[in-house]
Formats: structure tokens, sequence, C-alpha cells
């Protein structure tokens, strides 16, 4: 599906069934398909659409409502430049780009290298990166030549001008984050003044990547859902006794740095220890224990695919202090993927703002003026979308079927109606619950092809319940409820029914 600038990175024969089932159902598809599509862009469809809304909503409740002093809000994509001058962005969101002198065909450097020499490129200098690329007599992935510019920084900004002068420069923002700095001075004001304050933002950004691939992890259209975590510095280690007592004997699951043994997916330490051994702040580790629980007990995700991996200092990106990778093992591609990371940008933001824009950003708290710090909670939401899609699919030969086992709060349609045929009065009182169930949950009305089919189609997409109204119903005012999993089917009365369905 993907072009020859997005190809590459996938294995797997479930990414092709699980792509045929997304492209025919309904859950995404390339954007302006019918010109060939873009790499980097893609669309949602119905089903994709309500997998990412009820991310949002589990988001937004976890994060937002159920969460102190923590507000959501909306920003504006398209930023002025100044923005971004002061966030570092211009300067340092770089990715680093090839040219073939030959064809002209421009890629990734280091996605080049790690691609014919498996090695990590992710953390060479530029030098470094030419001089692999020459030894290595390396050969342009297009028309096989090997003579190469050399490689150079690329700004992956989208810019955009503003107005009809051409003049006002302003860029796609690269990250919702920037929006919660910009606001934070408002929100802080407006909310009474407390710290800590969580601004978080579930919106679009954009990132002119250089080869878009892997599905949905190179994107340059995306979306985001990100919280950024105001606070006092001196109070980094420094959680109130409750809170630091309900959560110093959780463990965590994490890939330190100094964990040797590859082989392991990740080790599981209290968070005491990570606080003791690693030096990890307390409220950075309240973040982390919020997040995997997110993972964990909201999401439903398997328990042996979630693990935090630390970023060393090359690795990290340029605002960060301290930074771990939420990571997920993705049966497609065989190893462990970034979903997301919980990144310690302490004053990086509001400090580079109020140089540039000469507001002052300090706040009074605590008895002292100061900037405050931030750790940022950010998630990519497209790629978890790729994760349920991944984590959740099933294929199961023996009873000719493919499911998608998502949890009831994730699944995009939790019921289908079927009547078995359509005669007899079934129609009618298929419609009737139908009707019934559909003011409390997402429901979906099926009564073409044979009873069998649709009960496939349904696994197909996630259905957790198919309700059939038959020839008994019409007399007892009974149905059958059959479950996606089990594939066992009981017998209910009407009146049961919503009790029955827990909604
Ligand atoms: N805001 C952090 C990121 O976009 O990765």
């Amino acid at each position: 599906m993907e072009n020859k600038e997005g190809a590459g990175g996938v294995k797997g024969d479930s990414m092709d069934l699980i792509t045929s089932i997304a492209l025919k159902r309904g859950f995404f598809w390339p954007s302006a398909e019918i010109y060939g599509g873009k790499a980097g862009l893609f669309s949602y469809g119905h089903l994709g659409k309500t997998l990412k809304n009820n991310f949002d909503s589990l988001w937004r409740k976890f994060f937002i409502e159920d969460n102190k002093n923590c507000y959501e809000i909306e920003y504006s994509s398209i930023l002025p430049e100044q923005v971004f001058i002061a966030s570092g962005h211009l300067e340092n969101f770089n990715d680093p780009l090839i040219e073939c002198k030959k064809c002209h065909f421009r890629f990734r450097a280091d996605q080049f290298i790690e691609d014919n020499l498996k090695i990590n490129a992710g953390e060479k200098s530029i030098e470094e990166m030419n001089n692999l690329i020459v030894k290595n007599k390396l050969k342009c992935p297009n028309c096989k030549a090997n003579d190469f510019d050399s490689a150079k920084w690329f700004n992956m900004m989208f810019p955009v001008q503003i107005g009809a002068t051409g003049k006002d420069m302003a860029y796609l923002a690269p990250e919702t984050a920037q929006g919660a700095f910009l606001a934070f001075k408002r929100e802080f004001e407006a909310t009474r003044k407390k710290l800590p304050l969580g601004i978080g933002i579930l919106g679009k950004a954009f990132r002119n990547e250089i080869s878009p691939r892997q599905m949905f992890f190179r994107l340059r259209e995306f979306s985001q859902a990100e919280l950024q975590m105001f606070f006092d510095p001196d109070e980094v280690n420094n959680l109130d006794e409750k809170t630091w007592k309900e959560i110093l004997k959780e463990d965590l699951q994490v890939f330190p740095q100094d964990q040797k043994d590859s082989k392991k997916k990740f080790i599981t330490i209290k968070i005491d220890e990570l606080n003791k051994k690693y030096k990890i702040p307390k409220f950075y580790l309240l973040q982390m224990s919020k997040m995997q629980k997110f993972y964990l007990e909201i999401l439903k995700f398997p328990k042996d695919k979630f693990r935090f991996r630390e970023l060393n200092e090359k690795e990290r990106a340029f605002y960060n202090k301290i930074h771990w990778d939420i990571e997920v093992y993705f049966d497609f591609f065989d190893e462990f993927k970034e979903l997301g990371g919980i990144h310690y940008r302490a004053d990086h933001d509001l400090s580079g703002h109020q140089k540039i824009s000469k507001e002052n950003l300090e706040v009074f708290y605590n008895e002292k003026k100061f900037i405050p710090h931030v750790i940022e909670l950010s998630l990519g939401i497209d790629r978890n979308i790729l994760a349920f899609l991944d984590l959740f699919f099933k294929e199961e030969k023996q009873n000719d079927r493919t499911i998608f086992s998502f949890p009831d709060t994730l699944a995009p349609i939790l019921i289908s109606v079927f009547p078995l045929v359509n005669k007899e009065g079934m129609p009618e009182k298929a419609e009737e619950i139908y009707n019934m169930l559909k003011e409390k949950t997402t429901v979906f009305y099926d009564d073409s092809a044979s009873i069998g089919k649709r009960y496939r189609r349904a696994d197909e997409i996630g259905v957790k319940y198919c309700i059939t109204i038959d020839g008994d119903t019409i007399k007892d005012k009974t149905v059958t409820i059959r479950d996606r999993d089990s594939m066992k089917q009981r017998r209910v009365k009407i009146s049961d029914l919503r009790k029955e369905l827990g909604i």
C-alpha cells in the first residue's frame, strides 16, 4: 500500500491481513487514494474514527477529568515563526537528509544506514553518517548508483505564509505542546494560580518527514494527546506523603540504560527503588505510574507487551533532561515501538518564550517567584490506533475467522442486531431492538447474507455482541446474544437485554 517513498520496515502476514480489513471495512486508507495517495498521509474511515474517538474519551477521562487541577484546551496549529525560534524547533528539529546525485532521490541518511548495515545510526553525527555511506559503498535504493551529495540537516517543519504579503512567516506546529506553553500564563491565572497545573491538548501536529514509513509511525499529519504538567522545581522530589505512600510500592516495567541483557523485554522495579537507585524524581515517577495504569488498566494492553525505555543523552529530544519512552511490543514489527514519552522539559519552553516574547512568564507561588518546570506526557494517537489493531487482532483458522478482541470501551461497535430472515415480523422486531440499544451505545444493523457470514463480518470489525431475532422472538419475546470471543450463544428475554449487556 505504501509508495516508494514510504516503503520498508514492516513485516509479517498479519500486517497485510489487517491492512486489507482496514481498507475494506472502514478503519483507514491513504489520503487522496484515488490520486495514488501520498506517503505519510492517512484518513480514518467510520470505524477508525470511532476507535480514535474512544481513545480520546478514555484519555480525557483519565488524564484530565480524574486528574487534579488538569484542564483540556484547544490550540491553533498554525503558529508564528517566533514560537519556534523560542522553542528551539527552527534550529534543532532536523533529520539527516541525503540525495542521490544520479536520480535525485532524497531520503533519510540514518535510516538508510540502519537498513543496510543493521546498526543504530540515530546517534551518529553527519560526518559519521557520510563516512559510513562512502566506506560501505551503499547504493541508492532507487537507482542503485553510489554517488551522493553529503548528508545535511533538513528542518522537519512545514512553513506557511500568513496573509497576502508573503512576509508573515508561520509554521504548522510539529507538536501540540507549544499550544500549552503559550496558554500557560492565562490558564494559571484563570485556574486560581495553583501548581501543579496540567494543560492537555488533543490535536493535530505536522512534520515534513523525509521518508514516511512503517504505517502510522512516521506521518506527516498526525494526532497527539499531550499533557504538560507545570510544577515548582523545588518540589520535584517532594510529593505529598499520601500520594507517595500510594505509589511507593508499585512496580514499573522498565528497560533502563544499564540493562545489558537485550533479550529481556523489561525488568520490574519498585517505584521506591527507581527513586533511590536510578535517581528518578518522585514527581516524574508519579507520571510514570499514571501512564502505566492508563495502558494496563484502562486500555487493557497485555502486561508483557508494555514497558518504559530510558533514552540516553544522545537519543533524547533536544529539550529533555529525563526521557523514558512508552513502548509496546508489536507483532507486525517483531519489536518494541515507541507510542509516546514522558519528558522532563524543565523550563526550556517557558524560558524560551519569555526571552523571545519579552512577556514575564514567572509565577508567584510558594512565596517565591520562578519559572515553573514541566513534565510532559506525550502520546501519538495514530500509533496507539495501530497498536490496538496489532495487539487485539487474532486469526483463528480453526474457526475460519479473524477477530479484533477490543476491550468494550475501545470497540468501535459494541453490538450488532440481526433479523434471522427478512420476513415473518423479524425485521420490525429487530428495528425496535436496534432503536432501543442505539440510545445507549454503538449498534450496527445488518440484514444481508447468511447469519454465519454476518457473525464473521461482525468478528472482523471487533463487535462484542451479536443479537439475533428469530422465529422464537416473535413467540416468546426472547433473543440470542452471541459473544465475540467465546462464540457462545445464550437466550435472554428482551426485557432483560440491557441488563445482560451491561448497558
Ligand atoms: N511533544 C513531544 C513530541 O512531540 O514528541
